[in-house]
């Protein structure tokens, strides 16, 4: 079968794997595992104990649990001790730093779910927060527990879960403080309907985890009754080269499989990647030079997509692994996306600072500098 014909055929067949099941469907057995071996006690409404929803988070490599954040323990224990509390765990930081990933891993430790997630932006309504009516149902019945869809806020309370906001500060202050009363006095009214159910009592094992990102809108635009309800927590960026890429070689490799990439990018090309951001990032080379840094996001978030593509390109186009002048053409939308100026000092920085380091791949991205666009 060709041509058109493989087409039509493709577009009938369901859709395929998901890209990106949820964390607790993507870490099931080791969930499953923690659980049935947790001996210790649990927090009211909570699937593990502390010490269990840390080593899912951090791992236990002796007990088959997979390290699944890098960053300090201690952050980790106090963000589950918060949950534990009546207030909410805002964690904030520079963009791509594993927010959203801790905040979602928490959630599956915690509840077992992870999805009762509210994406904040400017259009955010109270109705994505809380709930809202299905119309048809509204007309037919008036309102009623039929008619009422409920969302991740109400369903978290009822349901005693965690409870997920994803970029908190960017939605409009007064769509933020529908989080008040239910994160002080724990109860959502829902007052068109009458008798119990016009209140929405939590049950054990709700909360709320918000995340905001220090580089956007900052979290100055929280009012300050919103931030006294919860505890914050920064999300730093990983301090040391070879545990940063260390990680990005695990989830490139990982991401490439998925891909059906079956030869990923060597080792040294990848040390060249994340050097490359890291200097980039911090404004200050190998060796204690400082020179221009950024404006672009040139977080291990980035650093993975980009490994990720090199593998892709090296694989797609030449059927061998991504190479450091991969490297220089995935930068390029990466690094200067439209900024020229970006684009400048990135151009500067593969022609003075490639060449003195010495070693193949860093010759071969010197080689490669022609390829930036512009
Ligand atoms: N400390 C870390 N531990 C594990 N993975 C990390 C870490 N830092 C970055 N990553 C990588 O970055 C990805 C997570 O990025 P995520 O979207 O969670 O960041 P974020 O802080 O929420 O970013 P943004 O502010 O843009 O929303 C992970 O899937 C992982 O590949
Ligand atoms: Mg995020």
């Amino acid at each position: 079968m060709e041509g058109i014909e493989a087409v039509a055929e493709a577009a009938t067949v369901p859709a395929g794997a998901v890209q990106r099941p949820p964390a607790e469907v993507r870490h099931a057995d080791e969930l499953r595992l923690l659980a049935e071996t947790d001996a210790g006690p649990r927090p009211p409404g909570w699937v593990l104990s502390l010490p269990a929803a840390r080593r899912f988070i951090v791992g236990d490599p002796g007990a088959g649990i997979s390290r699944k954040f890098v960053g300090d323990p201690s952050l980790i224990d106090r963000a589950l001790v918060s949950l534990a509390t009546s207030r909410g765990l805002m964690l904030v930081g520079e963009p791509g730093t594993a927010k959203s990933l801790l905040s979602e891993l928490l959630a599956a430790a915690v509840s077992g779910v992870s999805t009762l997630t509210i994406q904040g932006g400017a259009a955010t309504t109270e109705d994505q927060i809380k709930y809202s009516w299905n119309y048809a149902l509204l007309v037919a019945e008036g309102p009623s527990t039929r008619s009422l869809v409920r969302a991740p806020l109400l369903r978290g309370m009822a349901e005693g879960r965690v409870v997920r906001f994803e970029e908190i500060t960017r939605c409009p202050l007064e769509v933020q403080d529908s989080l008040l009363s239910p994160l002080s006095d724990r109860v959502l009214a829902v007052p068109e309907l009458t008798g119990p159910d016009a209140m929405v009592f939590a049950r054990d094992g709700f909360n709320v985890i918000a995340t905001a990102n220090t580089r956007d809108r900052g979290v100055n635009e929280m009012s300050a009754a919103l931030k006294r309800r919860f505890n914050f927590e920064t999300v730093f960026p990983i301090p040391d080269l070879q545990t940063e890429l260390a990680l990005v070689e695990a989830e490139a490799a990982a991401l490439l499989r998925r891909s059906g990439v079956t030869a990923p990018p060597r080792r040294d090309v990848l040390e060249v990647l994340v050097t490359t951001f890291r200097e980039l990032r911090t404004g200050r080379t190998a060796r204690g030079d400082s020179m221009d840094r950024l404006t672009a996001v040139m977080s291990t978030a980035e650093a993975v997509s980009v490994a990720h593509a090199v593998g892709l390109r090296g694989w797609f186009l030449r059927g061998e692994p991504g190479t450091a002048a991969d490297l220089v053409a995935c930068l390029a939308g990466t690094a200067a996306k439209d900024s020229p100026e970006d684009l400048a000092k990135l151009r500067r920085y593969l022609e003075q600072q490639a060449t003195w380091r010495g070693g193949e791949q860093w010759r071969a991205l010197h080689a490669a500098r022609h390829q930036l666009p512009g």
